[in-house]
């Protein structure tokens, strides 16, 4: 069964959820994870772009809150007994996703059906859509 277990998360309280799934099956299978942030290298292009911020400074801000999206999972494996791998990339979210899925060997995607932006009207988010469509792998989607 699923032996290296990839945990996509933005910090936002749906991703948490898909995360705790995400770690109980881990410990289940006894698999290794790898916990990813993805920080939108758009939402970085932006804020330089319409509010005049300085790069460096707003991608050290965005490294600290995707550090401690990931940070919170290694911390939930450190109680569990699940060994984490924690990585945060700056990138497009759905197409980092996948491009560290293939790097890292991962055999399953988790993710929840929502995310930061808590546009809950919509089925499922706009980043897993992109992920379900283009993963040659399966993907766990967390409601
Ligand atoms: N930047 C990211 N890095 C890592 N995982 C992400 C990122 N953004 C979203 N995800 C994953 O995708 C799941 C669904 O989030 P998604 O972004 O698709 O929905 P949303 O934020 O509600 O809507 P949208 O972003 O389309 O406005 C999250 O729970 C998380 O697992
Ligand atoms: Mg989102």
């Amino acid at each position: 069964m699923y032996k290296r277990i990839l945990i996509a998360t933005d910090g936002s309280d749906k991703s948490k959820k898909a995360a705790e799934e995400g770690m109980e099956l881990a410990k289940a299978l006894g698999a290794q994870v790898i916990a990813l942030n993805v920080i939108n290298e758009v939402v970085i292009a932006s804020a330089v772009r319409q509010l005049g911020s300085d790069r460096k400074e707003v991608e050290d801000k965005l490294k600290v809150a995707g550090g401690k999206a990931v940070d919170d999972i290694k911390a939930m494996g450190a109680k569990m007994g699940v060994n984490v791998d924690a990585i945060v990339r700056i990138g497009a979210p759905a197409n980092t996703v996948i491009d560290v899925s293939g790097a890292e060997k991962a055999d399953l995607i988790v993710m929840g059906s929502h995310g930061e932006s808590g546009a809950t009207k919509l089925l499922i988010g706009s980043v897993v859509q992109k992920v379900l469509y283009w993963a040659t792998i399966p993907v766990l989607v967390v409601r």
